[in-house]
């Protein structure tokens, strides 16, 4: 077995330029201005010629994605689209297939030789998202490709290298998945390398201006609309909100927003926060009850059908 490492250099020694990193922002569509993500990406920048491991943690939606395929944009291995394995989707039988890949005659159906992800992330990165959901009987497979850099395909002996780079996120408090017996520790340790904590919107709301503004602009496109800003009070609301659902939840409430504003700047009333269906349907009614009658029956409505 050949040391995969060889061929990688475990620290390229050198650091990604500001402008490679406005650049690989900037193509990502990360956004921000505080000096808490500003902390983050010199941390990205220190790790990302590296082949080091990194555990990317945070809340829901606060944008561990991103930060992961930032690593790879910004490192050795950026020409090749980084490889990835959504850890929810695997069970035990997809697993095995999926991953590793399997030898000829390995099983009925099997009449060639396949690769699996693995295999293919060869020379690249491998984001393994949501790793806390990994069952725990696959745990020990994974560990071993993590220490070992080897692989054997299902129905075969043979050991292949693989030389990976692994990003590894979850929005799981993995040091309490161990305790609860949920994750193995020495998995763990060997993720915990290099670990990037991805902050809740909350406790970067000076961001919070920038990224909703490049929501409205992206979802202005996207649907086809002309809305240059976002009212003084409606900006208030958007920052007195607590946002559980980080910037994914905003994201989708300025989406809400650009559909439901007829004018052209986003006003409070087509603000709606919450996942429930119940408050989008309050929120409708209101809207209806709250137009002239011949407007409301334009819009279909049988209910006002008086
Ligand atoms: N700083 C930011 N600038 C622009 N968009 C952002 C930013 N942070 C998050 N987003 C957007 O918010 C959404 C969620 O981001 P992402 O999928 O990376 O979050 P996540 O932490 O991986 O979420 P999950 O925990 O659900 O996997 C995406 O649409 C992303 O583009
Ligand atoms: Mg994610």
């Amino acid at each position: 077995m050949s040391d995969s490492h060889d061929r990688q250099p475990e620290s390229g020694g050198d650091f990604p330029s500001p402008d490679e990193v406005m650049a690989a922002l900037r193509k990502l569509d990360f956004v921000f201005v505080s000096k808490l993500m500003w902390a983050i990406i010199h941390t990205v920048m220190k790790v990302a010629r590296t082949n080091a491991t990194v555990l990317v943690v945070g809340e829901t939606g606060t944008g561990k994605g991103l930060i992961a395929k930032l690593i790879h944009a910004l490192s050795l291995r950026a020409g090749r689209r980084p490889v990835m394995v959504d850890c929810t989707a695997i069970t035990a039988s997809l697993a095995e297939e999926a991953l590793f890949g399997h030898a000829r005659g390995a099983f009925t159906g099997a009449v060639a030789d396949s690769k699996g992800k693995f295999e293919f992330a060869d020379g690249d990165t491998i984001i393994l998202d949501e790793i806390g959901d990994l069952p725990l009987d696959q745990q020990a497979k994974f560990l071993r490709v993590l220490q070992e850099r080897t692989i054997e395909r299902v129905g075969s002996n043979n050991e292949i290298d693989v030389d990976i780079r692994v990003i590894a996120v979850t929005n799981r408090d993995l040091d309490a998945e161990v305790k609860g017996g949920r994750f193995r520790a020495d998995l763990l340790y060997r993720l915990k390398v290099v670990t990037i904590v991805d902050p809740p919107l909350r406790e970067h709301m000076e961001d919070l201006p920038v990224i909703a503004m490049h929501a409205l602009q992206k979802y202005c496109a996207r649907h086809g609309r002309v809305i240059n800003s976002i009212s003084p009070a409606a900006m208030k609301l958007l920052m007195n909100h607590n946002w559980p659902g980080n910037a994914r939840e905003l994201d989708a409430v300025v989406e809400g927003a650009v559909i439901m504003e007829e004018s052209d700047i986003i006003q409070p009333s087509s603000l709606v926060f919450g996942p429930t269906g119940s408050q989008t349907a309050l929120a409708a009614l209101d809207y209806i009850l709250n137009k002239p009658y011949p407007q409301a029956k334009a819009c279909g409505y049988g209910l006002f059908s008086m």
